[in-house]
């Protein structure tokens, strides 16, 4: 029996690894916010491929949620062995001029939660003979980003968690991943409020869909990192050799100009 969980399967990538993995044979438990539209999501899933999805709606800034997670699959037998926190968002603006609680929410969500839902789950995990863990992190988790200078922190966390984690579990049956895409064509911009920066990303944007097919590859190849897109992958590789200042300007000239005063 192929099982999956995956976090932020609402919409965007979430939704789009949704369809990649029921049309490979995995049974699906769904998890975001968004109790109408995951449960429509689950129904069309079930009646398209030959799997069964279920929704759980969650709010995963509640630090009740990954238990919440964890009882439903106990009680539905549910054996997951691959596990994909993919649930995130950004805060667009100046770290000073944003509500400090808003901010919290965001950084419980993008590395509490999945800190917290994959210690959770890892016993489930490790109950199976091959078991995958795919972390979404960013190409911001490897520079950083003036006015989303929390988001790219808490990217940035996401990948060193993963790689510490996936040596850890080396000689174990779990093997970790962490995905960092570029821009993407889904409802981050508008969640942001970076309507702003909608014509620039648009250069850049790969759809969701080559995004979740390039992750699920590299997740299922036991990859530790994947940069999806050529010019994705080239980007982070020569902001490795250019000094941290420089990297912060070019930044600061793409997203701090856009921004409102
Ligand atoms: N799009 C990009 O340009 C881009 C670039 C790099 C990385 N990423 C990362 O890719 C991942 C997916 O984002 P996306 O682009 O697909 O954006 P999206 O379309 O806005 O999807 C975000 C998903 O996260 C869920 N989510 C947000 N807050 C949640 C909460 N409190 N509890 C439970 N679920 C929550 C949303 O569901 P509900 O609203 O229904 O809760 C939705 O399913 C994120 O981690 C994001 O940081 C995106």
């Amino acid at each position: 029996m192929k099982q999956a969980i995956i976090t932020g399967a609402s919409k965007g990538l979430g939704k789009a690894l949704a369809h990649q993995l029921a049309a490979m044979g995995y049974d699906l438990l769904l998890v975001a916010r968004s109790e109408k539209m995951l449960a429509d999501l689950a129904q069309q899933i079930t009646a398209t491929y030959k799997v069964k999805a279920t929704s759980l709606a969650l709010d995963l800034s509640d630090t009740k949620s990954s238990g919440a997670i964890y009882s439903w699959c106990e009680q539905n037998q549910f054996n997951p062995s691959v596990l994909i926190n993919n649930a995130g968002y950004a805060c667009w603006g100046f770290f000073e001029s944003m509500p400090i609680d808003q901010q919290e929410k965001m950084i419980q969500v993008n590395t509490g939660s999945l800190v917290n839902l994959t210690h959770t789950m890892l016993p489930l995990l490790k109950r199976q003979p091959a078991a995958y863990i795919m972390n979404i992190a960013s190409t911001a988790a490897y520079q950083a980003v003036p006015t989303m200078a929390l988001y790219a922190a808490s990217k940035a966390f996401v990948k060193s968690f993963s790689r510490g984690l996936r040596y850890e579990l080396r000689n174990t049956n779990v093997s970790v991943t962490c995905v960092s895409p570029g821009p993407m064509s889904t409802n981050f911009i508008q969640q942001a409020g970076m309507e702003a920066m909608q014509e620039t990303a648009k250069k850049f944007e790969m759809p969701a869909e080559v995004v979740a097919k390039k992750g699920l590859k590299a997740m299922f190849n036991k990859k530790s990192e994947s940069i999806p897109g050529a010019v994705n992958y080239l980007t982070v590789k020569f902001s490795n050799i250019l000094p941290d200042a420089l990297l912060e300007k070019i930044a600061a000239n793409l997203y701090l100009t856009k921004l409102k005063p």
